[in-house]
C-alpha cells in the first residue's frame, strides 16, 4: 500500500546518525506529500554537517525503495556556525591601529612591496601615521626598500619597537630571523607568525597599518583576516594574462574573506623611457580595468615600468619621496588619496570569515611560488618605445 500512513511507517525505521530514535520521534519530518509513486518530503534537522544529511537522505530513499516510492527530500537545516566578526567580538588585537590594509597579489614579483612601501610614505606624506607590516614571511624586502638593512630591532620588555623610516613605522620578519636562514615555513608557524607580528610589536596609535602579505591566498591571509578588522584589501597585480589569473584568485580572497576590496594597482603598466619621457605599452596596459569591474572595483593606479622604481628600491629611497615630481611618484599619491577614501568608507565586517576545516584553511590554498622577479628594461635598447637613441 503506498499511503501517507505506510511512508510514515518506513520513515520510523530511519535513525538519526549517532542516536536510537528514529527521524519521526525526533519530529525532524515536518510535511510528507504522495504524488503518484513520489514522496515529497519536507524534514528540518538540527544539524548543519553534510554527513548527517548525506546519511538520512540514503536510509530514507532505501527504506520507500521497499514500497516502490521514490523520494524527493527537502532538507532545512541550520547554517553552518560562523567565526564571530572581528569587529562585533571585538578582537582586535592590535587595539592601537585603526586601520589595517591587506596588500595582495596572487603570484611574487609583481611589485607587491614596492607598491606597499610607496603607498605608505605616500599615507605618511599625506599626513596620516602609518605603519608599514612586511608580513611576507617567504620573501620578506621591505628592510632593504625603506633603507634598514641589517638594522637590528629594539626589544621593550617583551615587545618590538618598529623602526622609523620615511615617517613610517616598519616592521619586517626579516628584521626579526636570522640573516640568510630560510625557515621552512608550515601552515601553524605561518598563522603564529602573523599573530605576533601584530600583538608583539609596539605599533602605537595608527590612522592606518599597511600589510605587504606573503603572495597567494593561503593560511596568512586566513589568519590575519581573524585577528584583526581587516578595513580594506589592494590587490597588485601586472597587466599580464598569466598574472592576472592569479589575481582573480586573490580579489575572490578577499570576498571570501569579506574584505571591502579598495582596488587593484595595475604594475608595470607600461614603460616610461628615462630618455625620452614617453610612454609605451609592453605588457598590455589597461587590462585590469575588465578585471576590476568583474569584482566591483577599480584601478586605483596604473604604475609604469621605470628604471628609477628598482633603483629607488634598491638603494632603499621610495620614490614617491626622493623624486615626487616623476609621473611614478604623482601615480602613487592618487592611489594613496583613492586608498584612503575607501578606507573611510569601509566598515568591516568579518562575520561570515569560514573556520579553518581540519587544518586546512577554508579558502583556497595556494603554496608560495618561488619569487619570480621581472627585470624591466632599462634602455630603450629594443625600440619599444619608438624613439631614437
Ligand atoms: N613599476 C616598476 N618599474 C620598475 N621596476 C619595478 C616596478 N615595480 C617593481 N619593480 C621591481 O621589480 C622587482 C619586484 O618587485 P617587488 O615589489 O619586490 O615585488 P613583490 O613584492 O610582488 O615580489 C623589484 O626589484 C622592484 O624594484
Ligand atoms: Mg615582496
Amino acid at each position: 500500500m503506498k499511503n501517507i500512513d505506510t511512508i510514515k511507517e518506513k520513515l520510523k525505521k530511519v535513525y538519526y546518525p549517532g542516536f536510537a530514535k528514529s527521524i519521526v520521534e525526533f519530529d525532524f519530518v515536518k510535511d510528507i506529500k504522495l504524488d503518484g509513486d513520489i514522496a515529497n518530503i519536507s524534514l528540518a534537522i538540527t544539524s548543519s554537517a553534510t554527513e548527517v544529511e548525506d546519511s538520512i537522505r540514503a536510509d530514507i530513499e532505501k527504506e520507500l525503495s521497499t514500497i516502490g516510492i521514490k523520494a524527493n527530500i527537502v532538507v532545512h537545516k541550520p547554517q553552518a556556525p560562523k567565526q564571530n566578526s572581528n569587529t562585533l567580538s571585538g578582537k582586535n588585537i592590535a587595539p592601537t591601529v585603526k586601520n589595517f590594509v591587506m596588500v595582495s597579489s596572487g603570484k611574487g614579483g609583481v611589485g607587491k612591496s614596492t607598491t606597499s612601501v610607496n603607498l605608505s610614505v605616500a599615507l605618511a606624506m599625506q599626513g596620516k601615521s602609518v605603519g608599514l607590516l612586511d608580513a611576507d614571511i617567504y620573501g620578506p624586502n621591505i628592510p632593504r626598500m625603506m633603507g634598514l638593512e641589517n638594522q637590528e630591532p629594539k626589544i621593550e620588555g617583551q615587545k618590538v619597537v618598529p623602526f622609523e623610516a620615511y615617517g613610517v613605522k616598519v616592521m619586517s620578519m626579516g628584521s626579526l630571523m636570522e640573516p640568510g636562514k630560510a625557515l621552512i615555513w608550515r601552515g601553524a608557524m605561518v598563522m603564529k607568525a602573523i599573530e605576533q607580528l601584530l600583538r608583539d610589536i609596539v605599533w602605537g596609535d595608527l590612522d592606518v597599518l599597511v600589510i605587504d602579505m606573503p603572495p597567494g591566498t593561503g593560511d596568512a591571509q586566513l589568519t590575519l583576516a581573524q585577528s584583526v578588522p581587516v578595513s580594506v584589501g589592494v590587490n597588485v597585480t601586472t597587466p599580464q594574462h598569466v598574472a592576472l589569473d592569479d589575481s582573480k584568485r586573490s580579489l575572490e580572497m578577499f570576498e571570501k574573506l569579506h574584505i571591502p576590496i579598495a582596488g587593484i594597482i595595475e604594475n608595470m603598466s607600461g614603460f616610461i623611457c628615462p630618455k625620452c619621457d614617453e610612454e609605451s605599452d609592453i605588457f598590455g596596459k589597461g587590462t585590469c580595468e575588465k578585471l576590476a569591474k568583474d569584482y566591483n572595483t577599480e584601478v586605483l593606479s596604473s604604475i609604469p615600468i621605470e628604471p628609477s622604481i628598482r633603483i629607488s628600491g634598491d638603494e632603499g629611497e621610495p620614490i614617491v619621496f626622493s623624486q615626487p615630481e616623476t609621473q611614478t611618484s604623482k601615480r602613487f599619491m592618487t592611489a594613496a588619496s583613492k586608498l584612503w577614501e575607501n578606507i573611510e568608507k569601509s566598515k568591516p565586517d568579518n562575520s561570515a570569515i569560514q573556520p579553518t576545516i581540519g587544518g586546512v584553511s577554508a579558502c583556497s590554498t595556494q603554496t608560495a611560488k618561488s619569487q619570480e622577479t621581472k627585470k624591466e628594461k632599462e634602455s630603450c635598447g629594443s625600440g619599444s618605445c619608438g624613439c631614437e637613441h
